[in-house]
């Protein structure tokens, strides 16, 4: 398996996502992908699953099917624990969820403050601007807990160019990746360009189009990327899945993808894309297929008289 440099740590490029993963299904799904050599796995707090996906990892190191070492674990800060003194605490809990001393990888989940007695937030009161509480504030808490040891690498999702830039200014420590929705909808081709030119590793979320979102973050006019012609004539080409061709894609261009699934023959069948070879061709049949569209384009956050907008959110 391909490996990405973080900050001299070594990270597998394809991992296995787990939002939206059931509690009921994410430990099965967990265990099944390390037992098919998945060694790198993305969580975050808010998904409400990092008990069980911990009860999983716990099992299979006990079990002696892999060492801690060898495991690549993510999670991410939400949204209500922005703020210096909070980014320690909020980290202490998802270690203490996933039955972990430390992760390898944490990140800014959004760069969206919360107030922090609203895990959910839908209006205005629920919010607090970045001006009221900087980004730069919460980085020095995400730098504090790398002095600590409770995380190898520190990093950022859903963060445009102008914001890296501005923590850049801000920060002692880097951040080592940004995560971000990219696909062959929405390539994020500058994005790509300013981070792998600073050496910061992009991660690719909802790199399927994640259809079994709730259909209240579905617009009605979606197109469905894994029904895409042009992606099915390359596959049954390249004699693989949709799902592998996208996968392989990603990996081409030096990026970390992280699909999620709760099925094992789909877990086995994604984890094999890292070997799918794909043609300079292929990959310029791929890149005509950008429609600059987002699946997840944020408007959840833009509520009457709230602090974001679609605007300042993407700075586009
Ligand atoms: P399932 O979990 O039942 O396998 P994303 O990673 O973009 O969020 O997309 C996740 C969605 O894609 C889930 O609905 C998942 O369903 C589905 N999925 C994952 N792998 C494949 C695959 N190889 N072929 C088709 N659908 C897939």
């Amino acid at each position: 398996m391909q490996t990405l440099n973080l900050n001299g740590h070594s990270m597998p490029i394809l991992g296995l996502g787990t939002w939206k993963s059931a509690p009921g299904e994410v430990y099965t799904a967990v265990k099944e992908a390390i037992k098919i050599g998945y060694r790198h796995i993305d969580c975050a707090a808010i998904y409400g699953n990092e008990k069980e996906v911990g009860k999983a990892i716990k099992e299979c190191i006990d079990e002696g099917a892999v060492t801690r070492d060898e495991l690549w674990i993510t999670s991410k800060l939400w949204n209500n624990m922005h703020g210096e003194n909070n980014v320690v605490p909020a980290l202490e809990k998802t270690l203490s969820d996933l039955q972990l001393d430390f992760l390898d990888l944490y990140l800014i989940h959004w760069p969206v403050a919360q107030k922090k007695l609203f895990v959910g937030a839908n209006k205005a009161a629920h919010f607090l601007s970045l001006e009221e509480q900087p980004i730069a504030n919460t980085w020095k808490g995400m730098e504090k807990a790398v002095e600590l040891g409770l995380t190898k690498c520190i990093g950022v999702s859903n963060f445009s160019v102008k914001k890296i830039k501005d923590l850049m200014i801000n920060s002692s420590i880097k951040p080592a990746l940004n995560q971000v929705e990219l696909h062959p909808y929405f390539q994020q081709d500058q994005l790509v360009e300013y981070c792998h030119s600073n050496n910061i590793q992009v991660m690719a979320y909802s790199p399927l189009g994640s259809s079994d979102r709730p259909d209240g973050l579905k617009a009605k006019d979606e197109p469905v990327l894994l029904e895409d012609k042009s992606i099915i004539e390359l596959a049954n080409k390249v004699n693989a899945s949709v799902a592998q061709t996208i996968i392989a894609w990603d990996i081409h261009r030096g990026i970390s993808v992280i699909p999620k699934s709760v099925n094992p023959g789909r877990l086995k069948q994604n984890f094999e894309a890292a070997e799918l070879k794909l043609s300079e061709a292929d990959m310029a049949t791929m890149k005509q297929l950008n429609k600059n569209r987002r699946y997840v384009d944020g408007q959840f956050w833009v509520v009457p008289d709230g602090p974001y907008t679609i605007e300042n959110l993407w700075d586009e």
